[in-house]
């Protein structure tokens, strides 16, 4: 038997909060990804969504307020390592889908572990800086989410938001790895500028400390 919990929805599809924590609706009951926990609400099973694991979560939990994912939306997550944060994705999404890059082999091998217990969840061994790798083993997606800790972010983040048509997107930025002289505030203002330059509408740009300290969570939309 799990702990029982009290949880009510928040604004975010998909998310629900007992007031303190994030949770999702488990896709694959009994089955963890990083060691979170679970709990009972109604008959259904629920994993707690840990902001220290997650710059998603940080940004929610830090009041970020646009939230693009969908029960259908189609997704693209540029450096999704072991599948924690695109495990969450997955939950949300039960009738979407979200194809999950990953260049590094070893965290591949844990992540297409996840992959295989959920079936919206698609792994692609690649490098996110060529989308025309893995294009055809895509489709047009509804939002392309990164979190690659690279330099030269924002222009892959441009390319991926391009070749797969993508209306919405939300690039974690490392400031760190662009340049770790210059204070992150510029680093973020700078990556906000290139893309409203490209021709895109940001939507947020937060600062996600203390909870991911050096990174902002930037919104962008299409339309
Ligand atoms: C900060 S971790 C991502 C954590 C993950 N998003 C989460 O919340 O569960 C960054 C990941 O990006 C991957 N990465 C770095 N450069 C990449 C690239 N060019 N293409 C794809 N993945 C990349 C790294 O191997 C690493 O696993």
């Amino acid at each position: 038997m799990r702990a029982e919990i009290v949880l009510r929805r928040t604004k975010f599809e998909g998310v629900l909060t007992d007031s303190e924590r994030l949770f999702t609706k488990n896709l694959v009951p009994s089955a963890r990804v990083y060691g979170e926990r679970l709990y009972d609400y109604r008959g259904e099973e629920y994993r707690e969504w840990v902001p220290s694991r997650s710059k998603l979560a940080a940004y929610l939990k830090l009041g970020g307020k646009t939230f693009p994912f969908r029960e259908g939306s189609k997704v693209l997550y540029l450096g999704a390592a072991s599948g924690t944060t695109a495990s969450h994705i997955s939950d949300i999404l039960a009738e979407g889908r979200v194809y999950c890059v990953e260049i590094s082999p070893r965290s591949f091998r844990d992540l297409v572990a996840v992959c295989e217990r959920r079936g919206n969840m698609v792994p692609i061994l690649g490098d996110a800086a060529r989308p025309e790798d893995y294009s055809l083993v895509m489709e047009d997606v509804d939002v392309v989410y990164q979190d690659v800790a690279q330099k030269n972010q924002v222009s892959m983040f441009l390319k991926n938001m391009r070749a797969f048509e993508a209306g919405d997107g939300m690039i974690a930025i490392k400031a760190r790895s662009e340049d770790v002289a210059r204070p992150p505030k510029e680093i973020f203002e700078e990556a906000e500028r290139k893309l409203r330059r490209e021709g895109l509408r940001v939507v947020e740009n937060l600062p996600l400390d203390p909870l991911e300290k050096d990174h902002a969570m930037i919104v962008v939309s299409m339309k």
